[in-house]
């Protein structure tokens, strides 16, 4: 790779391709609100990256026949898919009763599964909750296996070294995009665009007199209806799929697929060594059956969770903590907070990360930074929050061009900015910058072009006009992901819902105190479950706690928004041997910038189970706004840049909603 292909990643995206990418981001306001890595992709002005749309769609998940065993078929271009079938209750003595199709998604490792040097599957997950990890691996599948395989290629390896090459699997939880039965809160993409617009105009939450009460009463719609229909089982059926989306059945889900997939390996085996016997002569040890067995009921989980996938990583632990052999958990979540409410709020370092953005402000000055005031890093800010105010204050108008429709700029729409901002500073500092600057000199066009690219488009296609509004032809691929969010979060958390309007203006002041700059926006979070009513069947009730086949990795940010540093480390000390690895930067989960350290430390682990030392700290490889300066290193090494590149096309996927 060359160098100027390396740079290429720290020009300024284009305005539109920006605007575009975004569009999924925003979607936090309409009532998406978690933690999650969704992905969208910045168009490059150089397709240097496999990063375009998904090849290969001809494919259709209905293709497949789901069985309780994996067979993997070939989809998309170069995956593999299976849809694995297991009971939408495992409590359920008789062994009757629903059954869910979970879609698995493989990106085979680049050796067999045959192959001494096959080292296993490493399962993924995006965070949300609600996020596809379908998704994830279709879009980030191959840059987060250039960062788990060894670092030669397997051609130069001999079949005799410790190298190690993973098979990368993304899976959609229940409720989740491609795994069955789904469900939705609107009877249309319509319906559900129409109220997501709305819910835009209304505003977020403090951003007028009435807001809480609009929300309020829009829970009560959203929530309660759709959470009704959830915990109601189909006509001749026991189990309503609302009581079964929770994490623990999830983690069990995930021990299964840890199982099926290891039966599936031995059945390669079986083969291969038929094949072998048949060309090189009997072979009275059975290598490579020995290798693939199956080892049933003992088999040991590879997993690589972000954000809310810490959520059910560390669940999985302490559910079977004999069944690990990694685990990674970046931007780590407080368990205990997340399943009881109990503990600190987790955006207290969210206002820490804006006081950065006036320090790499200062310090580039007002061609990079168009919000640069003088005065120093303080008086930036004071120029946001005068500018936060005015607006608040009196939205800004702005005329409709040959690029958008007219419309006006809301305090809302600088918060959501805001927010993507405090989550991937080094993605939207130079946005936020570059919009709020214009916008202070009264010019909103370019904060119009990026507000209405992330409207959603509702134009009913072809075979939806044909087939008529209520027709499965007029929805949207992913159109269900912000009530999986809730399905999901509302029966782990179920304190989130129970709580009066008194109680909830208490929190609510509670997170402002907390983070002027995030507060209202994580209010959102617990208003999505207000009125919920499905409750999970089977929870487990912690002490979030044990000693672990092998010992895990934490990953945190010096300052991440929502999962602070804090949870890292109180998470760490109740698995023993875990480490927590820092990286010294700001964002949400070690994602938002690029570390070769951090990269490397991965990679470490998965090759060889070695965890960093304690207390190591690992410095980013960009700091916002400075970025161009500091991103190519002399003498880094071939292997370095491939490392770069796959961490660069992380950091330039755009995180949607919260966890
Ligand atoms: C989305 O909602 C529709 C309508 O209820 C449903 O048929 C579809 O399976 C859902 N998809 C997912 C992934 O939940
Ligand atoms: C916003 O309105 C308040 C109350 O009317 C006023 O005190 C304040 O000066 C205004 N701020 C700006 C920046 O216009
Ligand atoms: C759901 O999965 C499909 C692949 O089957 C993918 O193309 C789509 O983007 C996913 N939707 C979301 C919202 O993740
Ligand atoms: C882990 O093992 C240690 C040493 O045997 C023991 O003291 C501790 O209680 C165990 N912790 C858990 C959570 O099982």
């Amino acid at each position: 790779m060359k160098g100027t292909e390396l740079s290429s990643f720290t020009q300024r995206p284009r305005r539109q391709s920006v605007a575009r990418s975004a569009t999924i981001a925003l979607l936090g306001l309409a009532g998406l609100l978690w933690w999650d890595d969704n992905y969208k992709n910045i168009d490059n002005d150089h397709n240097v990256n496999p990063l375009d749309d998904i090849p290969g769609s001809g494919f259709s998940w209905h293709q497949i026949t789901p069985s309780p065993s994996i067979e993997y078929h070939d989809c998309f271009d170069g995956f593999q898919c299976t849809r694995l079938e297991v009971p939408m209750d495992y409590n359920r003595g008789d062994g009757q009763g629903r059954r869910v199709a979970v879609a698995l998604t493989r990106l085979p490792a680049k050796v067999p599964v045959t192959d001494p040097r096959y080292g296993g599957a490493v399962l993924i997950n995006p965070g949300g909750p609600g996020g596809s990890g379908v998704m994830q691996v279709l879009k980030a599948g191959r840059d987060l296996q250039t960062i788990v395989d060894a670092e030669e290629s397997p051609d130069t390896t001999e079949s005799t070294t410790k190298a190690k090459y993973f098979d990368v699997i993304g899976f959609d939880p229940r409720g989740v995009n491609n795994t069955t039965p789904g469900f939705s809160c609107f009877p249309d993409l319509s319906s559900q665009v129409t109220w997501e617009l709305q819910t835009e105009a209304d505003g977020m939450l403090g951003s007028s007199e009435s807001s809480f009460m609009r929300h309020w009463q829009r829970a009560q719609a959203l929530n309660l209806g759709c959470s009704l229909n959830l915990a109601t089982p189909p006509a001749g059926e026991d189990e309503a799929l609302g009581h079964h989306v929770n994490t623990a059945p999830v983690a069990r889900d995930i021990l299964e697929i840890t199982e099926r997939h290891a039966e599936w390996r031995e059945k390669q085996g079986q083969i291969q060594q038929a094949l072998h016997d048949n060309i090189h002569g009997h072979d009275p040890e059975q290598h490579i059956i020995a290798r693939t067995r199956w080892h049933r009921n003992h088999e040991k989980l590879l997993y690589w969770g972000r954000s809310y996938g810490t959520v059910l990583g560390t669940t999985f632990a302490t559910m079977y903590p004999d069944r690990i052999s990694r685990m990674v958990l970046d931007g780590v979540v407080d368990v205990d907070k997340y399943y009881t409410g109990n503990g600190p709020n987790p955006v207290r370092d969210a206002d820490a990360i804006f006081d950065r953005f006036g320090l790499y402000c200062d310090a580039v000055g007002p061609e990079a930074c168009p919000l640069y005031t003088t005065g120093g890093p303080t008086s930036i800010k004071e120029a946001f929050l005068a500018l936060d105010e005015k607006v608040h204050n009196a939205s800004i108008p702005v005329m409709a061009s040959n690029t958008h429709g007219p419309e006006v700029i809301t305090w809302t729409d600088i918060r959501t900015l805001l927010r993507i901002a405090l989550y991937q500073p080094i993605f939207a500092f130079p946005l936020f910058a570059q919009y709020l600057g214009q916008l202070s000199n009264g010019d909103g066009s370019a904060m119009v072009d990026f507000k209405q690219g992330n409207h959603r488009s509702s134009c009913p296609s072809n075979q939806c006009q044909l087939a008529g509004p209520w027709s499965t032809a007029c929805r949207d691929p992913g159109e269900n992901e912000s009530s999986a969010t809730a399905a999901i979060l509302c029966s782990d958390a179920e304190y989130m819902g129970e709580i009066d309007e008194d109680g909830f203006k208490v929190y609510w002041d509670e997170l402002k105190r907390d983070s002027k700059m995030l507060g209202d926006y994580w209010a959102h979070i617990r208003m999505s479950c207000v009125g919920w009513k499905a409750k999970a069947k089977w929870k487990i009730s912690g002490p979030f706690t044990a000693n672990t086949t092998h010992p895990l990795l934490f990953i945190s940010n010096t300052l991440d928004p929502v999962t602070p540093l804090y949870s890292a480390q109180k998470m760490s000390q109740k698995f023993p041997g875990s480490v927590v690895l820092r990286q010294d930067s700001e964002g949400h989960t070690s994602g938002a910038s690029p570390s070769l350290c951090i990269a490397k430390g991965i990679r470490q682990y998965f090759q060889s189970g070695e965890l960093p030392d304690v207390d190591v700290v690992c410095e980013a490889d960009m700091k916002p706004l400075l970025g161009s300066t500091m991103m190519i290193k002399e003498g880094m090494t071939e292997s370095e840049k491939v490392l770069m590149q796959a961490m660069m096309n992380e950091v330039q996927r755009v995180r949607r909603g919260p966890l």
